[in-house]
């Protein structure tokens, strides 16, 4: 089978990875894809966006499974045009409908799902600048921290934590009527703080039935100790210690399956990886957020450890017989550690040579901003590669992965040196 990939960070290189140990796949495209999956695939110089493109490319190519990484064409409907057009409807495609990619592509939305299906999350309620005075007044009793949400896509951005009141009026009101996050905060969305520890669950569904994949947990500031700006992810480990069979039954019963019924009784076509974001507040599990896609740099985590040939598993999904496989997960730990360059989440620097790459032998490389020239890698984003390794424990994964750092170098590099800290 010809398969195509589309993304271009560490997410997509893993998928090529663990897509490529199968022998049923034949040709393996990345659009636009990175040094590290030039490595092992075919890159295909075309964005994610471009829907007109990728139908060339498939048709050319003879691919009769689209694999989508990233959020933003599922939102724009990438699933939809496939199944509209009538050379590309018999095309498999990995991830949900417009409608169902809504789930990720307004808060709101999101939010009001949950409230229709009883599933655990923090309270809310939601403005417009024709409402922003009902905003403030909400604000005014609600206690500090105050959460504000962008409700549309803004590169993981949209989401602002205050603790003063005047300062959240502010915001506010920068969002709904400056536009702060463009189109993307027309509506704002205002929680109820939650506290605990954060995780995320992984399950993959065909529309019928589902799979909960390995949890995960990433550390998402740049700064150690959790500090700084957000970044789109520094690190992660699976499985997450704290998430027992107790507390897991809990996330089942509560969460995953009135999500996939839930996504039945509404029409919300789904088929594909749903990756949904966990606080734990004293005992009990409350969805963050949903994404309709894999993590970054979660997938790094968790697609190793999954046993199975990958390509059954996304072939049963888009044939709705994904109650025919059994998951196969391996005990062990995986952690990843995420190379950034100089200056990241702001303004970086690219196109610096990374040396040592063929050093590195105990640890699995996942790439992320990188370029392959002249058989040379070099910088090419702001998070540069994931570096993932097994182990007994979390801690025996992380000290390979910091073991193999060492081994590569490129000009500004930065990484976290605690990753797992809070564990
Ligand atoms: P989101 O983009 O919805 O995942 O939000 C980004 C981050 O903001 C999350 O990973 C949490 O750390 C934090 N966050 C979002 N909503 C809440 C909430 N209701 N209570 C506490 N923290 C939150
Ligand atoms: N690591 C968080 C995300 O992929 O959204």
């Amino acid at each position: 089978m010809n398969i195509l990939i589309l993304g271009a960070g560490g997410r997509e290189h893993t998928l090529a990875w663990k897509l490529n140990q199968s022998p049923k796949v034949k040709n393996l495209f990345v659009a636009p894809g990175n040094a590290g999956t030039a490595l092992i695939a075919k890159n295909i110089p075309i964005g994610v966006n471009d829907f007109h493109a990728i139908k060339s490319a498939v048709l050319e190519n003879d691919i009769q499974l689209v694999v989508v990484g990233p959020e933003d064409p599922l939102v724009n409907g990438v699933h939809d045009f496939f199944l509209q057009d009538s050379a590309l409807k018999t095309v498999s495609v990995i991830g949900p409908q417009k409608a169902a990619a809504t789930l990720e592509g307004s808060k709101e939305f999101a939010k009001e799902f949950m409230m229709r299906h009883n599933i655990p999350t923090a309270a809310y309620q939601s403005f417009t600048s024709e409402t922003l005075e009902e905003g403030y007044a909400f604000l005014e009793n609600l206690t500090p921290p105050y959460v504000l949400k962008a409700d549309g896509l803004a590169a993981g951005k949209g989401v602002l934590i205050l603790n003063d009141l005047q300062e959240a009026k502010d915001e506010l009101k920068t969002m709904l009527v400056d536009a702060k996050f463009g189109s993307a905060s027309t509506t704002v969305v205002i929680e109820e703080f939650l506290s605990g520890i954060e995780l995320s669950v992984f399950v993959l569904t065909d529309g019928k039935g589902y799979k909960v994949l390995p949890t995960a947990k990433d550390y998402k500031r740049i700064g150690e100790g959790d500090t700084g700006l957000n970044t789109g992810g520094m690190g992660a480990i699976s499985p997450v210690p704290f998430a027992d069979n107790v507390f897991m039954d809990k996330i089942h019963e509560r969460i995953v399956k009135p999500t996939v019924e839930g996504l039945k009784m509404d029409h919300l076509p789904y088929k594909g990886f749903i990756f949904i974001g966990l606080i734990k507040v004293g005992d009990d599990p409350y969805v963050i957020e949903y994404n309709v896609r894999l993590g970054d740099p979660e997938t790094e985590v968790v697609l190793p450890r999954i046993q199975n040939d990958l390509l059954n598993v996304l072939e049963a999904v888009a044939n709705q017989r994904l109650d025919e496989i059994d998951l196969i997960i391996d005990k062990r730990t995986v952690a990843t550690v995420m190379m950034v360059s100089g200056g990241y989440p702001e303004a970086y620097e690219k196109g610096k040579e990374i040396s040592g790459l063929e050093k590195v032998k105990e640890s699995m490389v996942f790439h992320a901003g990188t370029r392959l020239e002249n058989e040379k890698v070099f910088t090419n984003g702001g998070r540069v590669m994931a570096i993932s390794s097994y182990g007994s424990h979390f801690k025996d994964a992380l000290e390979k992965s910091y073991e193999s750092i060492e081994k590569l170098h490129f000009e500004g590099m930065n990484y976290r040196r605690d990753i797992g800290f809070d564990l």
